[in-house]
């Protein structure tokens, strides 16, 4: 029906992770002090001591790529960084059903932050008067980021609004940056800091603070995909949509779902996972209404889903400069700019969500979890590394509950024959 090329590395995840790396590697042209660096986490704690401050140690994470996507026509191996089993298998999967379909198509806006700057018993009128003052403001705000507008980037409109607060008259003047590759918090943050006597001198008042907002709602991206054709399927899924739309409790967990695939995406390409977190859940409730990031939707008899969200994701920029994160951005989704990243992270949440929903509206995802967590599991009974894999194994394919005391009997079994 859709003529996709086949997923070169469907099956990655039966091979040992040695093997996945080595296939990983060759596939994208990964030297051996990179395989190196992916394999030790890309850290030393010389390097850690000058990222943070009171560095005791390192902190380790696994690195995982998903399989299968195909986004707007291109292959992309997707590295994530997290602690929770079924992510990434539950995202590989849905790409390979998407993929069937002619796979995702993404969108990013132009990467335009917001910054803001408070102020406290300001003259009145502060919006017409910034308004009025809005080519020199420009003009300020452009000298202040002469290297992001040299880049095509830059200021691009600066606007205020009035209320009235506990302490009194109040305004925030609000200003829009492109900050092109970068997530852009420093260039937002100097410009904040550097507009704001321009401000006062205009329209008085007191600096309370200047800083960038998360909810960069200027900065968005969307995705859209068919999952299936199978009409039982799509009925759950509408199901879970319409829980989701209707109930705040399940439309939190619904986008936490969304962003399991998000943020270990930013985490693994160096990015604030916080900033991206604090933006998506800000726009769900952006309409007053806290709502779910994704919507599906029957068209022409298929199940199509589609994701909206604010993504702040740079491909250059302090976090990025991370060895390993490097790797990830460069060499293994070889992405060219920070919205084709973004297009990337949407099409995954897309994906995350299809995921648990359809685990959830079928056999529930404890299940599917329990299994992959047996590994987990079995270290904490005590197995060594080589007893966890077989305990694995066994229960792979195991019908019944995974439960630490079914782990400990398959345990005790397992050492009984190898006695
Ligand atoms: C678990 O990390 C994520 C889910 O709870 C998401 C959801 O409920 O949609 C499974």
């Amino acid at each position: 029906m859709f003529n996709v090329p086949e997923d070169k590395f469907s099956g990655l995840y039966k091979r040992p992770p040695e093997e996945r790396l080595a296939a990983i590697a060759s596939e994208c042209g990964l030297s051996s002090d990179e395989m190196a660096v992916l394999r030790a986490g890309g850290l030393t704690i010389a390097e850690a001591d000058l990222m943070r401050e009171n560095v005791i140690g390192l902190y380790s994470l696994p690195l995982s790529v998903a399989t299968g996507f195909r986004i707007n026509g291109k292959d992309y191996l997707i590295p994530m960084v997290g602690e929770e089993p079924s992510v990434v298998a539950g995202a590989s999967k849905v790409a390979k059903m998407a993929r069937e379909f002619g796979g995702f198509t993404a969108v990013s806006t132009e990467p335009v932050m917001i910054g803001e700057i408070s102020l406290l018993k300001p003259d009145p009128d502060v919006a017409v008067t910034v308004a009025a003052h809005k080519q020199d403001l420009l003009k300020v705000m452009n000298e202040l980021a002469p290297t992001m507008s040299a880049r095509g980037g830059g200021p691009r409109d600066v606007w205020a609004r009035e209320y009235a607060c506990a302490h009194g008259r109040c305004a925030v003047v609000y200003f829009s940056v492109d900050v092109r590759d970068a997530m852009g918090a420093n260039t937002v943050n100097r410009i904040a800091e550097g507009l704001a006597p321009a401000i006062t001198s205009l329209v008085g008042g007191k600096v309370v603070m200047r800083i960038l907002t998360n909810l960069s709602v200027k900065r968005i991206s969307r995705a859209r995909a068919q999952f299936t054709d199978d009409p039982e399927m799509a009925k759950g899924i509408l199901f879970a949509q319409s829980f989701a739309e209707n109930d705040i409790f399940r439309a939190v967990t619904h986008n936490k779902g969304i962003m399991n695939g998000i943020s270990a995406l930013a985490l693994a390409t160096g990015n604030d996972t916080r900033a991206v977190e604090a933006g998506a859940h800000g726009y769900a409730a952006y309409s007053s209404f806290y709502r779910p990031l994704t919507k599906y939707y029957i068209e022409d008899g298929k199940l199509i889903g589609e994701i909206e969200l604010p993504l702040a994701l740079g491909t250059v920029g302090s976090g990025t400069s991370h060895k390993a994160a490097r790797i990830c951005l460069d060499k293994i989704l070889k992405v060219k700019s920070s919205q084709e990243l973004c297009n990337i992270a949407a099409a995954l949440g897309l994906a995350q969500n299809f995921a648990a929903i359809r685990a959830l509206t079928q056999e529930g995802i404890n299940k599917g979890h329990m299994r992959l967590h047996s590994k987990t599991l079995a270290l904490m009974a005590g197995a060594t590394l080589d007893e966890a894999v077989r305990i694995y194994e066994h229960f792979r394919n195991y019908d019944g509950e995974v439960t630490m005391s079914a782990i400990k009997h398959a345990l005790d079994e397992l050492r009984k024959v190898r006695r």
